[in-house]
């Protein structure tokens, strides 16, 4: 992985190179034979191990397949976005301009996703989302540069509200972080439980990245409701889990939500988490030849167990392997990169997946509980869940 110090390093070698009037038109044709890739993700702050995931599946996918794209050496460039949306268009502007990158992989936070976005349209980069479920970024702002490869905010909780009401949990009270990941997973979450006949008592929020949870979880316990439904995601999650259980709200009021809450963070939340009821596109206990495959390889290569992200991570460097191989690794070549991954089908350790007119997956979504620290599958809550795309014109 190249850090910013040894490209800085390199760009020094080459201007050495160049003021004695030597080796220069070898040492940049070796540089622009190299596929130039960044990685614009939060390696610090709640999402770090989201970002390191990700990181890990995608590398792994490029691995898999001989560490080249489309015939060509990869050199790799890395930028910590801190989950910072404040940061984000220079973080982005620090891949796409300074370090000129083909392709830029990022992000994880949805408002940091609406930066990265700005950049990809205005200079025209191939963008690949491995988390992000931000809406506009494949509905009224789509664009023939920006693909997803993971989902979008409200598809997990348009799965979420028909299980509840087929436990009888009809008066809900809903809880988040006030930031666009948290409003659309709400969208998905009303469509779905109010279609099926619940009742949504409250919304409840707290400001990205705040967890003082105490004043909400004492105003859930005199709301008295059915169940609780809630985004949360990385170190957060892990939190609301166990203060959850700690406020012993988990005795009578059962606790749903979009399955991020119960990725990578079962192991931190311990006993707090069991029972909880989730909506995913993906789960650790999927019984296919092909995720088993993918757990034991991830486990070998970084000695940790994958999760969501890991996945996302996995299929971002599936799609972009189709793509490049079919330009050949000419990413300037739009007709066979976009062709290839418009018509993408990814063979994914969550199941298949096809990428939609919006380029956004249409994937299944299944019905977790987490039962001994694990999250097993009890159902699938969606086929082909796919997102509106409302809006999208491609240009
Ligand atoms: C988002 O900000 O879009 C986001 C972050 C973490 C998740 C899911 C979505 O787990």
């Amino acid at each position: 992985m190249t850090t910013r110090r040894l490209v800085l390093t390199r760009s020094a070698a080459v201007i050495g190179a160049a003021s004695a009037g030597l080796l220069l038109p070898q040492i940049v044709r070796a540089q622009s034979d190299k596929l130039r890739v960044g990685l614009m993700l939060p390696y610090t702050g709640t999402f770090a191990q989201l970002g390191k995931a990700i990181e890990n599946g995608f590398m792994m996918a490029l691995n898999e397949q001989g560490g080249k794209l489309g015939g060509r050496e990869i050199e790799f460039f890395k930028v910590d976005d801190e989950a910072n949306p404040a940061k984000a268009i220079e973080n982005a502007n620090r891949l796409v301009q300074r370090d000129k990158v083909d392709v830029l992989v990022g992000t994880v936070h949805s408002g940091v996703q609406m930066g990265i976005h700005k950049v990809a349209r205005e200079s025209g980069v191939l963008n690949i989302i491995p988390n992000a479920g931000v809406h506009m970024a494949t509905r009224a702002q789509c664009a023939p540069n920006v693909y997803r490869a993971s989902f979008s905010n409200s598809q997990p909780t348009l799965a979420l509200g028909k299980p509840m009401m087929d436990r009888g949990h009809k008066k809900a009270v809903w809880i988040t972080w006030n930031y666009a990941a948290g409003d659309e997973a709400f969208e998905g979450f009303e469509k779905s439980y109010t279609a099926a006949g619940g009742t949504i008592i409250k919304k409840l929020g707290l400001p990205f990245p705040n967890v003082e949870f105490q004043a909400l979880l004492t105003e859930i316990a005199a709301l008295n409701p059915d169940a609780v439904a809630c985004f949360w995601a990385g170190g957060g999650a892990a939190k609301f889990l166990r203060d959850y259980a700690a406020s012993g709200l988990n005795k009578n009021i059962q606790l749903y939500g979009s399955g991020f809450l119960t990725e990578g963070v079962l192991q931190a939340a311990g006993p707090a988490a069991e029972g909880v009821l989730t909506t995913l596109h993906y789960s650790d206990s999927l019984d296919t030849p092909r995720n088993k495959k993918f757990r034991r390889d991830y486990v070998n290569a970084f000695k940790s167990q994958p999760d969501v992200y890991a996945v996302q991570g996995y299929d971002s460097g599936l799609l972009l392997l189709k793509g490049a191989n079919a330009a050949q690794g000419d990413l300037s070549n739009k007709k066979a990169l976009y062709g290839a991954m418009d018509s993408a089908v990814i063979d994914s350790p969550r199941g298949q997946w096809s990428m939609s007119p919006s380029h956004n997956p249409i994937q299944d979504m299944y019905l977790r509980q987490v039962e001994n620290n694990e999250n097993k599958v009890i159902g699938i809550a969606g086929k082909a869940v796919a997102d509106s795309g409302a809006g999208c014109r491609m240009a």
